[in-house]
């Protein structure tokens, strides 16, 4: 007895100095939090509020496991005095049966709270995934260009699951926790309140000591939770990368990066476990300090009557209490982790709502209608943009691209070509003029409406993994095979992919990377032309193609110029040529424009340029 309550003493004393001196850090851990705990518990019951049915009916089967946890010790304890008191076998088996049955109930009460609540937690949750997904999709590209790639799959998927387990046992755990201890509390006041008052005694040091566990444990999870970040988003880039670390012969270097990061989790992962690894048997010891005592005091009244403290302990009241003892204390230890999940997937709550917080810049203006008609005049008019504060990448640019005209963009790279192409479909909203199609500023049209009039064929061609088919349809099944296999031959495409061999079906593998580029930008163009684009804007690849498949390529160019409208940024001399209009570009403004010969005949910028190459 003495041994335990000097150890107790020397224990609370060391943990209270290491409580006091360890200072938490939590601005620089990135866990600041600037939505209230409160704020976030009700948003996530506003997704909880639609199965109220599910909850309530769990809550039912929660008091009734719960009674279990009750009725189970005092029923053992009435066995007992039935056993001293010498009652009717009958009695007994029925006292026996009535343990067994609260059991089987209890059980079964236990199955269906976890099926309900898995499935009603699944549910939530798939739908919380589809909400951040679409509010993902419907941010502007300058947004998501702000955004890290890994960081965004992390919202999605960990944090999204952090949240589920909160629908899914922290919360019913909490309570049903909770419950417990406050029924056992007193159910055990009720049967002796003097016994209960003495065998508590080490309550209050569970209470301190877990107070403090749960400063160390918030900490290690902290740890842990940043170390793993890290090194998901670490490896997120570099599998990407590793193209380019293998010919650089960079492994040793990335594998010593890797390293520090995996030792750090390591480490944090070994803190977490040190401190669950000292909270655990405290916890343990202390309910064995309980346990003794209750024996102690029994013992003391069985051998000298009247007993400890004038308490007389009976066989059942011993049974009972060995019972409740145990179930008070593991509800303990259990709250005290329960907590700290409770907090992280609070946490993570709070990501997932900045995320859904942050407003789409790119919206329709007030009023804005749908695009139907389009006959493709294009037209800049003093147009000024910049991605960046005090860095204008277009200056005051003015030029007209006429209905079914060919209009080829060229000059240094960074001049502002990619970004003239990316503005007139609304990629990006321009800061000063005006951009109008067939004399109508595009602001005035929906921008989805507006996008169905254009056909992009970007610079690097994105496919995914699928098939050819699924990206040049991109999963729009309302396009016939017929109109597939002719917008594939018109592009020139055909060729090659009849010599695939599962042709149309021939599997892509992510980002297409079993394809040449020359291939990528033909299916790009085939995308493009199913779709029957009144504009098409085509930004040339500056990869090196092949001298075959260039031929294709420009054939496909021009039969596509034909289709309608078509801006194309140009690197390739027979491209330039080809279009009606040049416009020579320098920082963000115009500098020449007219035809090849006119151009040639200014013997300007363009007439230098042709010269050099
Ligand atoms: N998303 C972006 N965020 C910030 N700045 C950007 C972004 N995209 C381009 N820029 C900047 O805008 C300028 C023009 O870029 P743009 O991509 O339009 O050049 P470009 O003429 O297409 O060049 P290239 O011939 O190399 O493709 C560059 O200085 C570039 O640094
Ligand atoms: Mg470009």
């Amino acid at each position: 007895m003495i041994i335990l309550a000097a150890a107790v003493a020397v224990l609370s004393l060391a943990f209270a100095v290491a409580y006091l001196l360890v200072k938490d850090k939590k601005a620089s851990m990135g866990f600041e939090r600037n939505i209230k705990d409160s704020v976030i518990a009700v948003r996530l019951l506003r997704y909880a509020k639609p199965y109220y049915r599910q909850f309530i009916l769990v809550g039912f089967l929660l008091l009734v496991s719960v009674a279990y946890e009750i009725a189970a010790p005092l029923l053992m304890g009435t066995a007992e005095q039935m056993i001293t008191d010498g009652a009717a076998y009958g009695r007994l088996l029925a006292v026996v049966l009535a343990v067994a049955g609260t059991l089987v109930v209890s059980m079964a009460a236990r199955y269906y709270q976890a099926v309900i609540l898995q499935r009603t937690g699944q549910k939530i949750i798939s739908s919380v995934r589809e909400e951040v997904f679409a509010h993902t999709t419907s941010l502007s590209q300058s947004q998501l260009n702000s955004i890290p790639v890994g960081k965004l799959v992390t919202r999605v998927t960990s944090d999204v699951g952090a949240i589920s387990m909160m629908f899914t046992d922290i919360v019913v755990n909490l309570i049903k926790n909770a419950v417990i201890i406050v029924g056992v509390l007193i159910a055990m006041l009720v049967l002796n309140w003097r016994l209960t008052l003495i065998v508590m005694a080490f309550t209050p040091f569970v209470v301190l000591f877990t107070v403090i566990f749960r400063k160390f444990a918030r900490r290690a999870y902290r740890h842990v939770k940043d170390a793993n970040t890290d090194l998901n988003t670490f490896l997120s880039e570099n599998l990407s990368g590793m193209k380019i670390i293998q010919s650089f012969n960079c492994e040793k270097r990335k594998k010593r990066e890797f390293d520090a990061r995996n030792g750090r989790l390591y480490r944090a992962k070994r803190e977490q476990m040190f401190v669950f690894g000292i909270f655990r048997p405290i916890v343990r010891m202390l309910y064995l300090g309980s346990v003794l005592m209750l024996f102690f005091v029994a013992a003391k009244g069985y051998i000298e009557p009247p007993g400890f403290l004038g308490v007389t302990v009976t066989g059942a009241l011993v049974v009972s209490f060995y019972m409740y003892i145990f179930r008070f204390y593991s509800p303990i230890q259990n709250l005290a982790e329960q907590f700290n999940r409770l907090q992280s997937a609070f946490a993570s709550a709070e990501k997932v709502f900045n995320l859904l917080d942050l407003e789409p810049d790119l919206k329709d203006d007030e009023g804005a209608v749908e695009l139907t008609h389009v006959d493709g005049k294009i037209e800049f008019r003093d147009v000024w943009f910049r991605y960046k504060e005090d860095e204008w990448v277009l200056r005051g640019l003015s030029f007209t691209a006429e209905a079914g005209e060919t209009v080829a963009f060229v000059g240094a790279t960074g001049a502002g070509k990619t970004t003239i192409l990316s503005l007139i479909c609304r990629n990006y909203d321009i800061q000063k003029g005006e951009i109008l199609i067939d004399g109508v500023n595009i602001r005035r049209y929906t921008v989805a409406s507006l996008r169905r009039h254009f056909g992009q064929m970007l610079q690097d061609v994105f496919l995914f993994s699928g098939t050819v088919r699924s990206n040049i349809t991109l999963g729009d099944d309302s396009y016939s095979e017929q109109d597939i296999v002719d917008a594939c031959r018109y592009v020139n495409a055909d060729r090659f992919i009849g010599r695939l061999k599962d042709g149309l079906d021939e599997q892509v593998r992510e980002r297409g990377n079993n394809f040449s580029a020359g291939q990528r930008q033909l299916l790009s163009f085939a995308r493009t032309v199913l779709r029957k684009p009144e504009i098409m804007i085509l930004d040339e690849a500056t990869a090196n193609i092949d001298t075959e498949t260039e031929i294709l390529i420009q054939e496909s160019l021009e039969k596509m110029k034909n289709i309608g409208t078509m801006l194309i940024v140009a690197h390739r001399l027979s491209t330039i040529r080809g279009a009606g209009k040049i416009i020579v570009l320098e920082k963000g403004q115009v500098l020449e424009s007219g035809s090849h010969s006119e151009l040639m005949a200014l013997r300007g910028q363009y007439w230098a340029l042709q010269n050099r190459s």
